[in-house]
């Protein structure tokens, strides 16, 4: 396969961040997450980060209008010429079809598109053990996945912080809205035959592995 573009979708804390950066460290496609950069805009006060802010506290979507137009820019950035791994876009059908359109401009289309399944009582601890670097973006579990010294980001030493949307309620109405606008597009990506389920309760390694195996007989496909 000459080029490898991936969508990594599921809900709130089922593991897209951490495969994305574990399939970009090990392999070499960007990781591109809408999060990470919308938290990076909001961080830095650009205007995009202006508009995004009241949604993304309350736990709603931002809407398709200003996601498509920061993933347009970002997919335009030279280093996605080979592919790119989507965490957490697209959420809505309109974003989906906003995504086939952009690719196919460049003579592009998804190869894969690998969708996270869990019960909610385990996002749940998941996301109540989630500490992030704010510097990094590295993400670390409190329990399954701590960091080498308490509160300290391995990487660059940064000092852990727990994301705002983190908190119970917000988690919940966050629950809601996936299931409500981006569960519907695991049946819009399963008719295209290019849609892997993955049990993302197993450990981190059994994930990766299963994701591995099937971009793999995708590539191997004519
Ligand atoms: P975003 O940042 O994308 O949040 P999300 O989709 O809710 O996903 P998370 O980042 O919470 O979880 P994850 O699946 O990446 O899990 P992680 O790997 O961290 O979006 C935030 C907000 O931005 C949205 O609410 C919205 O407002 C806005 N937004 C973003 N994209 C948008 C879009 N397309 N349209 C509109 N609005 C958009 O793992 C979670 C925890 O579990 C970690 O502690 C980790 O260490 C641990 N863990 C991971 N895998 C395992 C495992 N296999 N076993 C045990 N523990 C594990």
């Amino acid at each position: 396969m000459k080029t490898l573009h991936l969508v990594f979708m599921g809900p709130p804390g089922a593991g897209k961040g951490t495969q994305a950066a574990l399939f970009h460290e090990r392999y070499g496609p960007p990781h591109v997450s809408t999060g990470d950069m919308f938290r990076v805009a909001v961080r830095d006060g650009t205007d995009v980060g202006r508009r995004a802010t009241e949604y993304m506290q309350r736990g709603d979507l931002v809407p398709d209008e200003i996601v498509d137009e920061i993933v347009r820019i970002r997919l335009a950035q030279p280093d996605t010429a080979r592919g790119v791994i989507l965490d957490g876009y697209p959420r809505t059908l309109p974003q989906a079809d906003y995504l086939d359109a952009l690719l196919a401009e460049r003579d592009r289309g998804l190869d894969a598109v690998v969708s996270f399944e869990i019960h909610e009582e385990v996002l749940l601890r998941r996301l109540t053990g989630r500490r992030v670097c704010p510097t990094c973006g590295a993400i670390y579990h409190l329990g399954n996945n701590p960091p080498k010294t308490p509160g300290r980001c391995d990487l660059d030493g940064t000092a852990l912080v727990q994301r705002k949307d983190d908190a119970p309620d917000t988690v919940l109405h966050r629950l809601q809205v996936f299931r409500q606008w981006t569960a519907p597009l695991v049946n819009h990506y399963r008719k295209r035959g290019l849609f892997l389920a993955v049990d993302a309760e197993r450990p981190v390694e059994a994930v990766h592995e299963q994701i591995l195996q099937f971009v793999r007989s995708r590539a191997a496909s004519p």
